[in-house]
């Protein structure tokens, strides 16, 4: 029986699929590389010694979907395949809703047709919206979303919680990210934005090795202790073990499940220039700029549900988020590019 990683070439994906190897699972990816390179593949060969079996697919076409499931028996599958920039969504909702929901919906019902209802989600934090209170437990409620990406998340997590009230043999675990950062140890596979990156580490990385001048810091007047807007920041590899946690509970037939992966703590954007700075012992000018629409002071995750029904707790924190961060960037200054 083989896991089906959708996405599982782009960030977390590829970072899950070495954690699922290592862990001893088959796993099958599927990507339509839109926002992938295809060299991450034989990254993750060389580290895990493992084959990764790829199929290039689009989430919406319903025939490559129906073909990888009549070939390979999928037993559950992780569901990262998605579009993510939340500013491009502001411009492009009908793209993000079509890619996002539509594909899901395709993805699920080739699920059901072929007897596999055991499917792990990526949501996100920004279900939250300005969460009610801090640190964020999965009892807050949803809010009100500032993008149409965040609705495809919002959505999509009561489309799947639908579909596992309807008929109970599904097992449906929602995952809520808060903010992946990092990369993994060997320093060969990371995030690697096209273009300007929209998110904080990235775009500090790509002013340490010289591609960009000065971060913009988006508002110093947060009602945070430095004004700056304070995030849970959490590193990919222990993300990534929280999707192998999450399928142990899958296995135990959980019905529908819930759980924040954060770490608890709330780093500002000078607190994450700070650490990058010591770990990289590089200095990273920066000026104050207006704040990003859309934005929130405060967000960091109680994350003890994870801790107590799946035994996963992260276990790096901000320093190294940061060190393996810069190897990433350092190693590859232009990403999957020579
Ligand atoms: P990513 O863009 O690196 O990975 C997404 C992958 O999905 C890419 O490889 C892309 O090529 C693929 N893809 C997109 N649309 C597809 C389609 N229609 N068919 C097949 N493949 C498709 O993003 P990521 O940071 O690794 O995020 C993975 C998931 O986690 C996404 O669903 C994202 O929304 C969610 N998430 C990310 C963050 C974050 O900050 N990175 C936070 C919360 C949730
Ligand atoms: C972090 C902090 C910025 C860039 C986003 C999505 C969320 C989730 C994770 C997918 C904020 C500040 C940033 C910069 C800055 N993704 N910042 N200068 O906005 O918390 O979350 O990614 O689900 O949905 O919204 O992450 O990394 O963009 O920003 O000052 O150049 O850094 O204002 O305080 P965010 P981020």
């Amino acid at each position: 029986m083989s896991i089906l990683v959708t996405g599982g070439v782009g960030f977390i994906g590829s970072h899950t699929v070495v954690e699922l190897q290592n862990a001893g699972y088959d796993v099958v990816v599927l990507d339509n590389l839109c926002n992938a390179n295809p060299k991450v593949l034989d990254r993750i060969e060389a580290i895990t010694g493992k084959k990764v079996p790829f199929y290039q697919a689009d989430i919406r076409d319903r025939e490559a979907l129906n073909e990888i499931f009549d070939k390979e028996s999928i037993d559950s599958v992780i569901h990262f395949a998605g579009l993510k920039a939340v500013g491009e969504s502001v411009q492009k909702p009908l793209e993000y809703y079509d890619n996002n929901i539509s594909g899901t919906l395709v993805l699920v019902d080739v699920m059901r047709q072929h007897g596999c209802k055991n499917i792990i989600f990526s949501s996100s934090a920004t279900v939250y919206g300005d969460p009610a209170f801090v640190p964020i437990t999965e009892e807050c409620p949803k809010g009100v979303c500032t993008n149409p990406y965040g609705w495809t998340k919002s959505m999509l997590e009561q489309i799947l919680s639908d579909i596992q009230k309807a008929d109970n043999e599904w097992n449906v675990v929602l995952l809520r990210y808060f903010n992946p950062i990092g990369a993994h140890k060997s320093g060969t596979i990371g995030e690697n934005p096209n273009g300007i990156p929209n998110n904080l580490m990235p775009y500090i990385t790509q002013v340490a090795v010289g591609k960009r001048e000065e971060l913009g810091v988006f508002g110093d007047d947060y009602d945070t202790p430095d004004g700056t807007g304070v995030r849970d920041y959490i590193h990919v590899v222990d993300l990534a073990l929280g999707h192998v946690k999450a399928l142990k509970k899958i296995e135990e037939k959980a019905g529908l499940k819930i759980y924040n992966l954060g770490t608890g703590c709330g780093y500002s954007v000078l607190d994450v220039v700070h650490n990058f700075e010591k770990a990289s012992k590089v200095k990273i000018p920066y000026s104050i700029k207006p704040r990003r629409a859309g934005d929130i002071a405060t967000c960091y995750a109680d994350a003890s549900k994870a801790k107590e029904e799946l035994g996963w707790e992260a276990q790096y924190g901000i320093l190294e988020m940061c060190e393996d961060s810069w190897r990433w960037q350092k190693n590859n200054p232009n990403g999957y590019d020579d």
